[in-house]
């Protein structure tokens, strides 16, 4: 974990600079791996279909969409989607890929989440989507759930789907599990490094500012801003090797091997919003 600090007053523009420098790097990158994309894989992961359920015909924002992807893996399953995104760069690769793929009906907007409701003018959507690596960049949670809630339709859902936060405290330089800093922490975590989409990349810019949010605060905030969770699955497995401890089972699921403490690696969570 980086060092912790009160917000500082920038952060909206030090993480925009940030995923702006991000973009070409994993437009290009094997992670993210568009001509695979563009050729008919999906990148939702495995449960997700599964517990949204089916989305044909519904209309489906995605916020924090990045290259639109998952956005797009929605689309070519029925939906009529909309991303949103603070990074101009995301999406323009957003608009590209929809195009090479023939989804005439996709949106990308440029937004900040928190300005989420006035740019889209009033629109709300059948199912409000966040998934892997979102809330992490929103230092207020309950802020966050008010426009959620203000973007799904009465009737509607929003679905969340992310790292468990207790993996931020994990210590990966090594396979033996030692944890360090607070599940709890309000405090903002300055960071200055490269990418997952591909730590050899020299970034234009390194720094950014997360928060962690533990899970009883995202469910509390969701509540508070008059959504009923329907569930909370945290789940002892993720799909790919987080820390070098973790396993591959039959499943093709990485967990922490047998005899070693189980704890969570990944949630979902569903809230529905009533008529
Ligand atoms: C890890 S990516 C999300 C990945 C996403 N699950 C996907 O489908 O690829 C995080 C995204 O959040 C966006 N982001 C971060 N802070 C934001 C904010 N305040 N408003 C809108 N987008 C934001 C970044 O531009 C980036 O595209």
């Amino acid at each position: 974990m980086g060092s912790k600090s009160v917000t500082p007053a920038n952060w909206l523009e030090v993480n925009r600079t940030n995923w702006d420098a991000r973009v070409p790097v994993h437009a290009k990158s094997k992670v993210y791996d568009i001509p695979a994309f563009v050729a008919g894989a999906d990148t939702l992961r495995d449960y997700e279909p599964d517990e949204v359920g089916d989305v044909r015909g519904k209309t489906l924002l995605h916020l924090q969409c990045h290259l639109g992807l998952d956005t797009l893996s929605w689309a070519r399953r029925g939906a009529t989607v909309t991303g949103l995104d603070f990074s101009q760069p995301a999406l323009d690769v957003a608009v590209s890929v929809a195009a090479r793929i023939g989804v005439e009906s996709a949106r990308f907007v440029l937004a900040d989440v928190y300005d989420a409701v006035t740019v889209l003018a009033g629109k709300t959507f059948d199912l409000v989507y966040v998934s892997i690596g979102s809330l992490q960049f929103l230092p207020d949670i309950g802020r966050w759930a008010q426009v959620v809630a203000a973007l799904v339709v009465p009737g509607g859902f929003c679905y969340l789907t992310e790292p468990h936060p207790l993996v931020k405290l994990i210590d990966d330089a090594g396979t033996t599990l030692t944890l360090s800093g607070g599940y709890f922490t309000q405090d903002a975590i300055m960071l200055d490094e490269g990418t997952y989409g591909d730590p050899e990349a020299e970034l234009e810019a390194t720094a950014s500012v997360e928060w962690l949010h533990h899970t009883a605060e995202v469910v509390s905030a969701l509540g508070a801003a008059g959504m009923c969770v329907e569930f909370l699955h945290e789940h002892d497995w993720i799909w790919y090797p987080i820390f070098p401890g973790l396993t591959r089972r039959n499943d093709g699921r990485w967990r922490f091997p047998e005899g070693q403490p189980s704890i969570p690696l990944l949630y979902s969570l569903r809230a529905a919003k009533h008529r």
